[in-house]
């Protein structure tokens, strides 16, 4: 048999005019990795994974990946792991976040075009979840993540130290001096120190949580640390349930949808989770056809507190959400706002998995609904004359006593602007002013960095600056903290308002009215739109594709042509 009702091998066979002879090869080349023809016949799983050595995030996956196989075997499948392209957030130039769609359509054309009855997506630094999130979601071939957990914390000097919301408050305190080059040497060498992903609620962690709330992940797992040997264990469980995944056809497509994709948003706002992930989410409901809109963002924002007092938000580190209940102590506190009638990888629906009351929780990591940690979530839209179609600011981790003001533009052209000018003793900036960075959208070339977080101008940090207002095209880490606008759109490479500021200019910001305005007359914008010109394209190869085809932040940084029709059109507000 071939097509739709194949499975194991004979499922997609190669086309040669004689699916006959096609299966026969095929069974005839497998039997030459030493497979019995009883393990040939079994359902077969495919444990698309991202390991490489490129990738710290990653290094325990040979482990995991042999506990993953362990537990196929043991359900009765057949595991075939396979490698994709692996993105270490910080080994990739320009940024990570250009190859997410280039992974996910790895991921994609992989789980299609190989015999796989159900997939189990092994993953964990910051873009490779959503990249395989994605992938599957497009394919919809039945399939499970499982992520790579997040790093130990490490010690310093007495101090807890983690990647890497650790590694920004100790580049910024040796920037004012308060640190010399030998200190910085020292931690530098014990901020990450295990395998794992960033062991704070970054992307990675973030994602990790998303993706438990949209029901594809083994229940409790997303926060298990990776040196856990609770991590192996996650790993068996998620092979044994790609198995049951094999059999029952239960594809992503019936498990992200319009009300998983909400709860998963409820779940962000709740963990004062990274901004990044706003726009990996909406990449991975545009796979399903479902519309994320910022509008949406602010009405949860406003009815959901941030439950959990994690770095960078708050204090503690991803291995004490673990121990104090992790993911299902947050689901049970958020469970009056979910929708639970959402299905979920077991075949359980969420309001099924949530019938028990969770054993113990620690308060002081995971707080109640009703005596949170902030009182409403981490992220809010903001719109305005400057963002028509929108801007993310983290109010969560950000300075509240600079949320109702205007201030002085200083402008940097781009990332490289930046980097040549901040810490100019001559630059011609105050502690109010607001600094403003252009060309760092997704189709500056620049692969819209992390780069939002500009850093405080050297001469204010050693005065003591510790925040300002920042405002940009770019993204920010899921570790930074600090007034940051980001996001906004359309990107000035696109020539939205924001490549039209200039100097001086004044800006008002007012996250409680969510606007963010360029107080500049209409006369003097069109003046200044006649004069730009936008930046040169790449000539060739993946980064023409990507120039061309990017989507803008609000949906989600995907191609265009990857997205599939909205089915929820009214969520385009
Ligand atoms: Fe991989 Fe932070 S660098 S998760």
């Amino acid at each position: 048999m071939s097509g739709d009702s194949a499975s194991g091998l004979a499922r997609g066979l190669t086309q040669y005019g004689d699916s006959g002879f096609a299966l026969y090869l095929r069974r005839s080349f497998a039997r030459s990795m030493g497979y019995s023809s009883a393990l040939l016949a079994r359902p077969t799983v495919g444990i698309c994974h991202a390991a490489s050595d490129l990738n710290n995030c990653h290094r325990h996956f040979p482990e995991l990946i042999e506990a993953v196989k362990r537990g196929v075997l043991a359900a009765g499948g057949l595991p075939l792991a396979f490698p994709t392209i692996s993105l270490g957030e910080v080994f990739l130039h320009p940024t990570s976040l250009m190859y997410r769609n280039l992974m996910a359509m790895d991921v994609e054309e992989m789980c299609r075009a190989q015999p796989l009855d159900a997939v189990v997506l092994v993953g964990g630094c910051d873009k490779t979840v959503p990249a395989q999130l994605m992938g599957a979601a497009s394919a919809d071939v039945p399939a499970i993540q499982l992520v790579a957990g997040p790093m130990m914390s490490a010690r310093h000097e007495g101090e807890r130290l983690g990647a890497c919301t650790d590694c920004r408050r100790f580049w910024a305190r040796f920037r004012a001096g308060e640190v010399d080059a030998a200190a910085l040497e020292r931690v530098e060498a014990r901020l990450a120190t295990t395998a794992g992903t960033c062991a704070v609620m970054g992307t990675a962690s973030t994602m990790a949580c998303i993706a438990e709330a949209l029901g594809m992940l083994v229940p409790g797992t997303a926060a298990v640390p990776a040196v856990h040997a609770d991590r192996l264990r996650a790993a068996e469980e998620t092979g044994r349930t790609a198995v049951t995944l094999a059999a029952s056809r239960l594809s992503p497509s019936r498990i992200i949808t319009r009300e998983s994709v909400e709860n998963a948003l409820t779940v962000l706002l709740a963990i004062g989770g990274s901004t990044n992930a706003v726009i990996h989410l909406a990449a991975i409901a545009g796979r399903v056809g479902v519309r994320l809109s910022l509008a949406q963002l602010n009405e949860l924002s406003d009815a959901t507190p941030v439950l959990v007092d994690l770095k960078p938000t708050g204090s503690h580190y991803m291995e004490d959400f673990f121990a104090a209940g992790g993911m299902s102590a947050v689901l049970h506190e958020l469970k009056p706002l979910l929708h639970l009638e959402c299905l979920t990888v077991t075949g359980e629906t969420l309001g099924e998995r949530l019938a028990e009351p969770v054993q113990w929780v620690d308060r002081a990591v995971i707080r109640s609904f009703g005596e949170p940690f902030q009182s409403v979530g981490g992220l809010v839209a903001l719109f305005g004359t400057l963002a028509p179609n929108g801007a993310i600011l983290k109010r969560s981790a950000a300075s509240a006593d600079l949320f109702e003001r205007s201030g002085r533009a200083v402008v940097f052209a781009s990332p490289s602007d930046l980097a040549t000018r901040i810490d100019d003793p001559s630059l011609d900036v105050r502690p109010d002013d607001f600094l403003v960075m252009q060309n760092s959208g997704p189709t500056s070339g620049h692969g819209m960095p992390e780069s939002g977080y500009l850093p405080i101008p050297g001469k204010l940090a050693r005065a003591g600056v510790k925040d300002m207002v920042r405002i940009s095209d770019a993204r920010m880490s899921g570790t930074a903290y600090g007034t940051v606008v980001l996001h906004v759109s359309p990107e000035a490479a696109l020539g939205g308002p924001l490549a039209l500021v200039r100097n001086g200019d004044r800006i008002r910001l007012s996250a409680r009215e969510r606007r963010i305005d360029l107080e500049v007359d209409s006369g003097e914008l069109a003046r200044r739109k006649a004069q730009w010109r936008p930046p040169p394209r790449p000539a060739r190869g993946y980064q023409r594709l990507y120039a061309e085809h990017v989507l803008q932040a609000e949906e989600g940084c995907d191609f265009d042509f990857l997205r599939l029709p909205t089915t929820n059109p009214e969520a385009a507000r």
